[in-house]
């Protein structure tokens, strides 16, 4: 397993204010599998990432990256991590993963300087990913906001993966974009996994996630209500959550029930 989640419990706020915003969050990920997580806005994606990621304390369980378990790790341990590039992430906004002030190419060879490779072959790494993420050698002059949202976050999605990490972390990757760009994401997802990285692959739709995940993981008000393949959870949904999900998502309604299940399974969900 590059990932084993076991238990996880994360809580904002503090006293009497104190909330659980997830709870009893168990999830493995192995090498070279997709696993996508959905759940509506608020439902605990992000904060499941940021845990992951070390942006936010567990209060409870554990999580364990490529044998190492992480839970109580100090920001020292957590950069030595990251330096070593095994954990890589991308955010929905690529000005969140990006540097503003860095040019492409300072972007991509950062992380690889930072990690100890040589500066030539850092630069080589550089042309390597850009072009995997189907992107012109010109760009690489260019800082981010000289670049359309489509470029940026696959200067993000090639900054990520420069490192040659085991296990990529996707919030929302493509929500902001045109379906175009969200379709050459995706590509370049599958055919990263085929050199068997791992990716977790968090979105509000279902749809997105639907054609790309080997699993599909249930968040729902902070809690994982179901996981399974890909394709059992989408045409045979067990949790009225996941089968309100399926029903109100454009692409995978033809599978479901209509607007009468919907707001059945709403009703259901509400009481
Ligand atoms: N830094 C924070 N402090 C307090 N509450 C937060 C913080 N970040 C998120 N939340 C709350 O935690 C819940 C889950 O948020 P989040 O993980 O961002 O959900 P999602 O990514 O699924 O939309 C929401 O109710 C949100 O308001
Ligand atoms: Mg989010």
């Amino acid at each position: 397993m590059i990932l084993r989640i076991s238990d996880l419990e994360v809580h904002y706020g503090h006293r009497r204010r104190r909330r659980a915003v997830l709870s009893g969050v168990s999830l493995s990920v192995s090498p070279g599998e997709i696993v996508g997580i959905v759940g509506e806005t608020g439902s605990g994606k992000s904060t499941l990432a940021r845990a992951v990621l070390g942006l936010v304390r567990a209060s409870a369980g554990r999580i364990v990256v490529d044998g190492e378990d992480v839970t109580g790790y100090r920001a020292r341990q957590w950069r030595s991590l990251r330096r070593r590039g095994v954990l890589q992430y991308v955010f929905q906004d690529p000005l969140r993963s990006l540097d503003p002030d860095l040019t492409v190419r300072d972007s991509l060879v950062e992380p690889l300087l930072v990690s100890g490779v040589p500066r030539a072959e850092a630069a080589e790494r550089a042309r390597k990913y850009l072009s995997r993420v189907r992107l012109e050698e010109e760009l690489l002059d260019r800082l981010p906001g000289r670049l359309s949202g489509g470029q940026r976050q696959r200067v993000a999605v090639a900054r990520a993966l420069v490192t040659e990490p085991r296990l990529v972390i996707l919030d929302e990757p493509v929500s902001a974009l045109d379906s175009a760009n969200r379709v050459q994401i995706l590509e370049i997802v599958k055919e990263l996994r085929a050199s068997g990285v791992a990716f977790v692959f968090i979105s509000h739709d279902l749809g997105s996630v639907a054609g790309i995940a080997d699993r599909i993981a249930v968040l729902y008000q902070g809690e994982l209500v179901e996981t399974g393949p890909a394709r059992a959870v989408i045409t045979s949904p067990e949790h009225p959550y996941t089968r309100l999900l399926v029903s109100s998502a454009p692409t995978l309604r033809t599978a479901s029930a209509g607007r009468a299940e919907r707001d059945a399974l709403r009703a259901l969900l509400d009481s």
